[in-house]
């Protein structure tokens, strides 16, 4: 079955979807895999994130979704080998609005990929943290979700939601272990209380989930912050050891 279309979802703030779009993606082009990370966020983070400004280029995500512009005119280059963007913009957050009344509107992201003509091996999109257009677009363009979802109390909130929504999108087409991974984040192993907490609460899902935890980990979040996937920001690092093995552990899914 393809898992060569990837979303990462979760409505949830702040609990690594950008993280880990960023490096996965980065992670797979350093395996010669010809990868596409898709900004669906207005808010940018991960096309800041690989080092490419929003002032540095004129098209971008919103221009594919409201003017149908092809994918493949605004395709950047990052600075990784084999790693491609598609941008966002802080604009998208209106176009979002502004889709509403369309018809088919869930499926602009999708058509616009089915007609994309480049040549690659995975797509990975990062979505903002609603449930709304822009996240429902990319549910039903990928073929494998990855959730990140953060290790702590409210872990979590809103997670029956995502299910339910994931289900009605992707209704009765194949079982969801087929093409659903929960990603657990943040982890920190002297947490021992609030992780038990989490992973109890799981349960129900815990055939959903990928043995790889990316563990909590200073050097992502100052890589985030120095524009660079954690495989050039700091090869040795504990971020970089655990995106590696969740690749490894989805290639061989
Ligand atoms: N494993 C980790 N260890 C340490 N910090 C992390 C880790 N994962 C993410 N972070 C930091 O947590 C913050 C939120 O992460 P990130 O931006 O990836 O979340 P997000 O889900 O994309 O947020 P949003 O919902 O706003 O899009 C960032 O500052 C990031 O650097
Ligand atoms: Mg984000």
């Amino acid at each position: 079955m393809h898992k060569n279309i990837v979303a990462v979802i979760n409505q949830k703030g702040g609990v690594g979807k950008t993280t880990t779009s960023i490096n996965f993606a980065a992670g797979l082009a350093r395996q010669d895999k010809k990868t596409l990370l898709i900004d669906l966020d207005p808010q940018a983070h991960s096309t800041i994130g690989l080092g490419i400004e929003p002032e540095s280029f004129t098209a971008s995500i919103s221009d594919v979704l409201a003017k149908k512009k092809p994918m493949a005119e605004i395709i950047l280059p990052a600075k990784t080998e084999n790693l491609f963007i598609v941008p966002s913009h802080i604009r998208l957050d209106k176009i979002e609005q502004q889709l509403a009344p369309e018809l088919f509107r869930e499926t602009f992201l999708k058509r616009a990929i089915d007609s994309l003509d480049f040549d690659l091996d995975y797509i990975v999109i990062d979505c903002r943290p609603t449930l709304g257009t822009l996240t429902i677009n990319a549910l039903y363009a990928a073929n494998f979700i990855i959730v990140p979802c953060e290790m702590g109390r409210y872990a979590l909130d809103g997670f029956a939601d995502l299910m339910e929504t994931i289900e009605h999108v992707k209704n009765g087409i194949l079982e969801k272990s087929d093409f659903i991974r929960i990603l657990l984040t943040k982890y920190d192993s002297r947490n021992k209380i609030s992780n038990d907490w989490v992973l109890q609460q799981l349960e129900p899902f815990k055939h959903l989930i990928f043995d790889t935890y990316i563990r909590r980990n200073e050097a992502l979040n100052q890589s985030q912050m120095a524009q660079e996937s954690i495989f050039s920001f700091k090869a040795d690092s504990v971020g970089s050891q655990d995106y590696q093995q969740l690749i490894n552990e989805f290639l061989s899914l």
